[in-house]
């Protein structure tokens, strides 16, 4: 093995991703895409998209899809950056805002790619339990301050549990730490409207904070890489001028992108179809005596009865025909599966399966 690599990256493991079956007939319910297609806008913008706009280098700052992303959350261009999806977000941020030998703080458990951005950077991790029903500890910031972390990770709705933590929270939580705080909002399209959640707000008020969003979820676009960070002028655009590759977005994305955001209605109407399916997963989840953490996501964290198999017996089993869905070998996980929300007719294949094999 060559001995070139920096120790940090030597002594580290990795991300794991979730398992990508090799035929298309699997039903896949362990990485969290949206069980919709793209939008009808988007295959067209795909299909017109002329071969010959590839020859000269993309526009640098994909300032047309950064002008309609500030629009849609009511903020100036200047307070977004696009990234080659919420991935490159996180290390853009780990990368401008984390020291080698600096800390890193999130919630245990939480995203498993912060920990590898953190080793990736030869940074340290500090990672504070949630509670027991998966909400933020209320000493949160104020142990986040107090291990001196440059930035503070916080995923809402929270992954793996769907839990929603409420804007006031955050507030606090961003008025309280000595640095950055990173509020990843990769599902915060699938969370209730009539909640009233809103991250415009936390960008506004704060000069720490910064909200990922992601098209790979909310615009059934996981495929593409795309998504983007809002937050203060301050914070964007050092990533902006100085740590992000000149070129992060390529020209068939920045065209995509925006033909995604156009079409709101499309969008809108897949993630209330999303809603619906988990209210109705949850609710014949629970008649077969599983319990479901109540999830603002398109995922619910499921717990199978005490007196079945077990999580990984199910998860292994359901595998054996084809069916995909998550489970973490982890302390606080090891019992539960992660299912993400499927279409109507994927989810009762689910259901079907497991009332064979919960008798
Ligand atoms: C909590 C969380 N944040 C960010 C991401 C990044 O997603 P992407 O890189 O596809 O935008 C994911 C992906 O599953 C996620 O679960």
């Amino acid at each position: 093995m060559s001995t070139y690599q920096r120790p940090n990256i030597q002594r580290m493991q990795g991300y794991s991703w979730g398992e990508q079956p090799k035929d298309g007939h699997a039903i896949k319910l362990n990485t969290n895409e949206n069980p919709y297609p793209p939008s009808p806008t988007v295959a067209a913008a795909l299909s017109n998209f002329a071969t010959t706009d590839l020859r000269t280098y993309p526009q640098p700052t994909a300032d047309p899809l950064r002008q309609r992303i500030a629009q849609l959350h009511g903020l100036s261009k200047n307070q977004v950056v696009v990234t080659h999806a919420g991935d490159e977000a996180l290390r853009l941020a780990v990368t401008t805002y984390v020291s080698p030998g600096g800390t890193f703080a999130s919630t245990n458990p939480s995203y498993s790619l912060y920990p590898v951005l953190a080793q990736i950077q030869d940074a340290q991790t500090f990672n504070v339990d949630l509670e027991t029903n998966w909400s933020i500890p209320a000493d949160f910031a104020a142990q986040a301050c107090a291990a001196d972390a440059q930035l503070t990770c916080v995923v809402n709705p929270h992954a793996p549990s769907g839990h929603l933590s409420r804007a006031e929270q955050l507030h606090r939580i961003a008025e309280d730490i000595s640095g950055v705080l990173l509020i990843d909002e990769a599902y915060a399209d699938f969370i209730d409207p009539e909640i009233g959640y809103t991250s415009r707000e936390l960008v506004e008020q704060h000069d720490n904070v910064l909200v990922l969003r992601t098209f790979s979820k909310g615009y059934s676009l996981a495929g593409l890489r795309l998504g983007y960070l809002l937050g203060n002028e301050s914070l964007i655009t050092p990533i902006i001028e100085k740590t992000r590759d000149s070129y992060n977005i390529d020209a068939i994305s920045q065209r995509l992108g925006i033909a995604a955001l156009e079409d709101q209605a499309y969008a809108r109407s897949t993630w209330t179809r999303v809603r619906e399916q988990r209210q109705l997963l949850a609710q014949q989840l629970s008649e077969l005596g599983w319990a479901c953490v109540a999830s603002e996501t398109n995922f619910l964290l499921s717990t199978p009865p005490s007196d079945s198999i077990g999580a990984e017996a199910i998860y292994t089993r359901l595998k054996a025909e084809n069916i995909l869905v998550r489970y973490f070998n982890h302390p606080r996980l090891d019992d539960k599966l992660r299912i993400s929300i499927g279409t109507e007719e994927q989810n009762q294949v689910l259901l079907n399966h497991l009332r064979r094999l919960v008798r």
